[in-house]
């Protein structure tokens, strides 16, 4: 595996891959590896010929009131653990390359962006489009692969990519849990044990959710009071951000479940915030 920091050499790595013909797959990535990311490298290594792993924590999709000093970081480990999964260069760039002094540009999504997460982090999808933009830029891959824990991002990804005509393809793969069915997340690693204990409900209550629709109740309202009930029970140190039913691609609310619908969550844990997601059934 090559680890690559500086951009140039990696564009025109890349370049010349895109050029060769052979199959090339990004996965983009913050690091500290969990099994989630990995099942993204897995896949791209099943489905490419090079797989490209970029590790960027970017700053530009944080606030300023949120966790980029303390976002958790272990580059020795993530090199291992991506040259045991198959990546052929791991990209490792600095903020100062990816973001000139004079950095004036931004990739905006501005109407899926404001659903769910965009309510509570309004610079997060900018900063998000930006960054996968130019890592696409750099890259050329044929395929870039996300995670669906982060549905929202998924969508607002796959819509740039469409609207901006780049010759990418966005894959979507699924989340992957604990155990206990907590989403895995390198901000997990913020949890006391209790703390810990208590987010596995954050799962739980979504898997109910499909038993009420089951049982007759279809309206979103009723099914939002219900988990919101079932969070303030089981998840004391948690205050919710969101719970919303949406359309899983267009993001926009629906008041009944008559087709497939996205549940969607958003809970603070401790000084975590943790997203979960379902697709329920009609
Ligand atoms: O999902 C993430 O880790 C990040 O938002 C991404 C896609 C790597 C962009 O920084």
């Amino acid at each position: 595996m090559q680890v690559l920091s500086s951009v140039h050499a990696f564009q025109n790595q890349c370049l010349d891959l895109r050029c060769s013909g052979r199959v090339t797959a990004l996965v983009p990535t913050m690091g500290y590896f969990h099994e989630g990311h990995l099942s993204l490298m897995r896949w791209a290594r099943e489905n490419a010929d090079t797989v490209l792993v970029s590790l960027f924590v970017n700053p530009a999709q944080f606030g300023p009131a949120e966790d980029l000093d303390r976002y958790p970081r272990d580059l020795e480990r993530d090199q291992d653990l991506a040259r045991e999964s198959g990546v052929d260069i791991l990209f490792t760039p600095q903020a100062d390359e990816v973001y000139s002094p004079n950095h004036d540009t931004w990739v905006d999504v501005p109407g899926l962006s404001t659903y769910l997460c965009g309510q509570s982090r309004p610079h997060f999808f900018r900063g998000v489009c930006t960054v996968v933009c130019k890592l696409l830029n750099m890259a050329l891959p044929h395929t870039a692969v996300f995670g669906q824990k982060d549905w929202q991002q998924m969508v607002v990804i796959t819509r740039m990519a469409r609207d901006l005509n780049l010759p990418v393809q966005i894959v979507g793969r699924p989340i992957v849990r604990e155990e206990d069915g907590l989403a895995m997340s390198s901000r997990n690693a913020y949890l006391s044990d209790q703390e810990r204990r208590q987010a596995a409900h954050i799962y739980a209550g979504l898997q109910y959710i499909q038993d009420w629709v089951r049982d007759g109740e279809t309206g979103t309202a009723k099914l939002k009071s219900r988990l919101e009930d079932y969070y303030a029970r089981n998840i004391p140190s948690g205050r919710i951000d969101y719970v919303h039913f949406v359309h899983p691609w267009e993001l926009t609310p629906v008041d009944r479940i008559d087709s497939q619908v996205l549940a969607a969550v958003a809970v603070h844990v401790g000084s975590a915030r943790l997203i979960d997601n379902m697709l329920i059934q009609g």
